[in-house]
């Protein structure tokens, strides 16, 4: 038994932060960005929403597109690290709003690896032959924890969500073949929220030295993440006898075209076999993957048996990769 892809979809809020727009909020230009980054625009959530209001969106539009009523759910699991709330979870809130009355579920704090993390996780489930049907959801309102005064950051992230169900097969042509995850906490420091949690709970100091936005040391994390990406697909290609040229779709987490490009040219992949959208979503953490992967089914990009790889790096540091053959 293996766990496959069978239904998916996403959601980006409608209002557009353009480069123009944060060339007025922040010293910064056009020019730097898209050359330092590739980002051209991103997606704002309006205020009072919530990471759980997107994740609602995308979970609606695939269950509709399965046609599978919210009570077969068996499952819901989250990725994100911007839930609405610390307690409770962001799959329960998810849950009482479809109405998905036969479930469990939990939240998975996996930073910008977040979404392969459920994604696996899921897959387990499937795969012992617990539960038939698992909704996989990436969702993040990044706007929620970035300071528009620091160039440094803001420019990166935007807010969105993707979903994926999971049912059971036993076709080998389909599915998950295989994955890693790996976890290096001793980079911690280099991306991080530091208040809000209960190390540093919220006071008016952690308010006032501006706590509970992003800090990254962009320059570390940029070369972790092609040291990361780079290791977890070349391990994933020769464990599993792939050939770069057999994969159709190399799937990145979308943090810096820079990023994707260095671990595809390392891979020997052409830019027809790697999915890029960062220019118009930017950095959506938990939501990149699985908004990507639904785009490129949507543009026709992947055909029923193709080999699909993912890859992600993120805060803590964490960083992995899924081998799937696509089944829809
Ligand atoms: O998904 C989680 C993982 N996150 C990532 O993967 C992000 C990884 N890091 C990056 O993507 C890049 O490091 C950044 C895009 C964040 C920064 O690019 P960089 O090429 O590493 O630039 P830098 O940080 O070395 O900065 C170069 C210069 C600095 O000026 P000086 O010190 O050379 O005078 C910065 O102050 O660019 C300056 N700078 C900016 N200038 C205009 C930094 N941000 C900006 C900005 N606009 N927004």
């Amino acid at each position: 038994m293996r766990a496959m892809i069978t239904a998916i979809s996403h959601y980006v809020p409608e209002h557009v932060l353009t480069n123009a727009d944060l060339e007025k909020m922040v010293h910064t230009s056009d020019e730097w960005i898209t050359s330092r980054t590739g980002i051209k625009e991103r997606r704002i959530l309006g205020q009072n929403l919530g990471a759980s209001y997107m994740a609602t969106h995308a979970a609606q539009n695939v269950l509709e597109q399965r046609g599978v009523p919210a009570r077969e759910l068996d499952l819901i699991i989250v990725a994100t690290v911007t839930p609405d709330m610390s307690v409770p979870s962001t799959a329960a809130l998810i849950q009482d709003k479809l109405h998905a009355d036969n479930c469990g579920g939990f939240d998975i704090n996996g930073g910008c690896s977040g979404f392969l993390c459920a994604l696996t996780t899921g897959a387990q489930f499937i795969e012992s032959g617990r539960y038939q049907k698992v909704l996989v959801i990436g969702t993040d309102a990044m706007s929620a924890i970035i300071d528009y005064e620091d160039r440094n950051t803001c420019i990166l992230f935007g807010d969105a969500a993707g979903a994926v169900l999971l049912e059971p097969t036993n076709n080998p042509d389909w599915g998950i073949e295989d994955f890693e995850l790996h976890l290096d906490g001793s980079g911690a420091p280099y991306l991080c929220v530091p208040a809000g949690g209960s190390l540093q709970p919220a006071s008016l100091d952690t308010v006032a030295k501006k706590l509970h936005y992003v800090r990254q040391d962009g320059k570390k994390v940029f070369k972790e993440a092609v040291k990361g990406m780079k290791k977890v697909v070349s391990s994933l290609l020769v464990k599993n006898g792939v050939d770069a040229q057999d994969i159709k779709l190399f799937i990145p987490h979308q943090a810096n075209k820079r990023i994707i490009d260095a671990v595809a040219n390392s891979l020997n992949l052409n830019s027809e076999q790697v999915y890029i959208n960062i220019f118009k979503y930017g950095n959506t953490t938990s939501a990149t993957i699985p908004m990507a992967m639904s785009e490129a089914y949507l543009d026709k990009m992947m055909q029923k048996g193709d080999r699909i790889i993912l890859g992600a790096f993120g805060a803590g540091f964490t960083w992995g990769g899924v081998f799937l053959k696509w089944a829809i």
